[in-house]
């Protein structure tokens, strides 16, 4: 099924709805590098996902019909390829925006990309750059949100949805339109080199941001506190020295007691 979901300028302009795919990222990498270019902005949302993937080469599992599964296609070619993590900040601040005036203040983003409800995870997402000639020629913002689900698996204890939240369903198509207009309206700041502002914002919705808290580095416990997010997306932990520690993704784990 194609038509559009009118949220902004671009994003959601092209849609696809598939009934089943393996991984709405797979598919709109195959579609973006084919022969004809694909508009920036299309996006491609699954009914069903039968092997959806998630950060660290884990899997994404939601219930057919009942969640948001979805992949949009930048273009961001304005980008410094050090700076990347700029557009991490840009999808998740979009996302942000588009729940916060249902869910208020426990929502946060958990470094570097989850969106958390309270302690608890609502949703993620597994961007995947194309790079070329040294310029990101595609990027595709991979996105899972748990909508309408009731309950989840004893092995995703931390999942939560807004359907356990808020006690209501919600339309899938309508969330999504909004999700795109927030999107698109912090990658245009982005691409208009307001950087100041995007790394501030993500900074101040930062979940654990100067709270002391438990983590785990190489296999040890320690006491610290997340003071910073540098421009790259190294994390930075003031543990119980004084010591300011940084981190990239896969070197540090949020401990939860
Ligand atoms: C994570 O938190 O581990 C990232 C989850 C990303 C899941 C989304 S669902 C739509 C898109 N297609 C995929 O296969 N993965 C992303």
């Amino acid at each position: 099924m194609q038509n559009n979901i009118i949220s902004g300028l671009f994003v959601g302009q092209n849609f696809v709805l598939l009934k089943e795919v393996d991984s709405t990222n797979n598919y709109l990498k195959q579609l973006a590098s084919n022969s004809k270019p694909l508009p920036e902005g299309t996006v491609i949302m699954a009914e069903n996902q039968y092997a959806g993937r998630g950060q660290q080469q884990n899997g994404w599992f939601a219930e057919p019909g009942k969640n948001l599964t979805f992949s949009i296609l930048l273009k961001p070619s304005f980008l410094k390829i050090t700076e990347q993590f700029d557009l991490v900040r840009a999808v998740s601040l979009g996302v942000f925006d588009a729940f916060a005036p249902l869910l208020g203040l426990p929502l946060k983003i958990k470094w570097p990309n989850d969106i958390y409800y309270g302690d608890r995870k609502l949703g993620g997402m597994l961007i995947e750059n194309m790079i070329q000639g040294g310029q990101i020629k595609n990027a595709i913002a991979g996105i899972g949100l748990n909508i309408n689900q009731e309950s989840f698996p004893d092995w995703v204890p931390n999942a939560i949805s807004m359907k356990q939240i808020l006690h209501t369903d919600y339309d899938l198509k309508t969330l999504l339109s909004e999700i795109c207009g927030h999107i698109e309206g912090w990658y245009l700041k982005l691409k208009a080199g307001k950087t100041v502002d995007l790394r501030e914002c993500y900074l101040s919705r930062l979940y654990w941001l100067n709270e002391e808290h438990t983590f785990k580095s190489n296999d040890r416990l320690f006491s610290g506190t997340i003071t910073d997010v540098c421009y790259n997306g190294i994390l930075k932990v003031q543990n119980n020295n004084e010591e300011e520690l940084e981190f990239s993704l896969k070197e540090i784990e949020f401990v939860n007691k």
